[in-house]
């Protein structure tokens, strides 16, 4: 049986469907479940002595929640990322309107018809992406700045860009006032890639060309792993991608999940 998932997309709220039933829940459990506190216990207390948290703050709670019941529960066990999802203010953000509800499991509107990504999606992501303190990262499709904010804490250096110019101004601006001084957001077409700063350890990709882009395979370090949903903006929606290099520049590609993306607009020759 298929599951499905809310992942965050641009203009809409999406259903993932799940292509690894074995690690991924229902899509039940994504919506209600509250996870039995054994399962989400290891992983949490490992980051808890790692980490400075303030408890009396109520969206740390929150955080700390959502990691607990909708990530951590539903099978991303990496502490690093796990830790980073509960330090990043998820509800800066998001508009303000939707401060609330910033900490749902789902995609909210950001403005300019797009949205920041589930909770749940961006850790699945990142987790995948195998993300080293020394890594050098190529975030494509800013939106809010929040996934690159995640991956901020977890790698040397973020070049993040999106094709909506007013989107990336606002990202950048947002990501300096809360003191992320890894991560520079440029606004530019995501199908070039950024070839100045290539090449990268990892490159995730947070919208859905029916190809991937052979600047994005280029700018590949040796090592490197990128993750990309590839497909048509059909009803069955697209295959999240992992892609990896190696060291003598072989690619080899695996399908982790199906996804449903806005597209990736813009042109490959912009
Ligand atoms: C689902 S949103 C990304 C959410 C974002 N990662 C966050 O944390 O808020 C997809 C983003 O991809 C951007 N996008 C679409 N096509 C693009 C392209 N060719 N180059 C760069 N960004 C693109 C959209 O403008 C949108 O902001």
């Amino acid at each position: 049986m298929r599951s499905t998932f809310v992942v965050g997309c641009a203009s809409c709220v999406a259903l993932v469907a799940c292509s690894e039933p074995s690690r991924l829940p229902s899509a039940e459990a994504t919506v209600t479940a509250t996870a039995p506190t054994s399962t989400a216990a290891t992983p949490l207390d490992r980051v808890d002595r790692t980490t400075s948290i303030d408890r009396s703050d109520p969206t740390q709670v929150a955080r700390d929640q959502m990691v607990a019941h909708d990530i951590a529960a539903r099978g991303v066990t990496d502490a690093r990322v796990l830790a980073a999802m509960r330090a990043v203010p998820r509800h800066r953000f998001v508009l303000p309107e939707m401060e609330e509800r910033a900490h749902d499991d789902r995609p909210l509107p950001i403005g300019h018809r797009q949205t920041i990504s589930q909770p749940f999606i961006v850790a699945f992501m990142t987790e995948s992406v195998r993300p080293r303190p020394t890594d050098r990262a190529l975030d494509i499709g800013t939106g809010s700045g929040y996934h690159a904010a995640v991956l901020s804490r977890l790698v040397a250096r973020v070049d993040s860009m999106d094709i909506v110019c007013p989107l990336a101004d606002q990202a950048k601006a947002r990501l300096a006032d809360l003191g992320y001084d890894n991560v520079e957001v440029t606004c530019g077409n995501g199908w070039a890639g950024k070839p100045e700063r290539a090449p990268f350890d990892v490159i995730i990709v947070a919208a859905a060309p029916e190809v991937v882009p052979q600047a994005l395979l280029d700018q590949l370090a040796p090592g490197g792993r990128l993750i990309i949903p590839v497909g048509p903006q059909t009803f069955e929606g697209q295959e999240l991608k992992l892609i990896e290099k190696a060291t003598d520049g072989t690619l080899t590609e695996r399908v982790i999940l199906a996804v449903r993306f806005v597209p990736m607009t813009g042109r490959p020759t912009e």
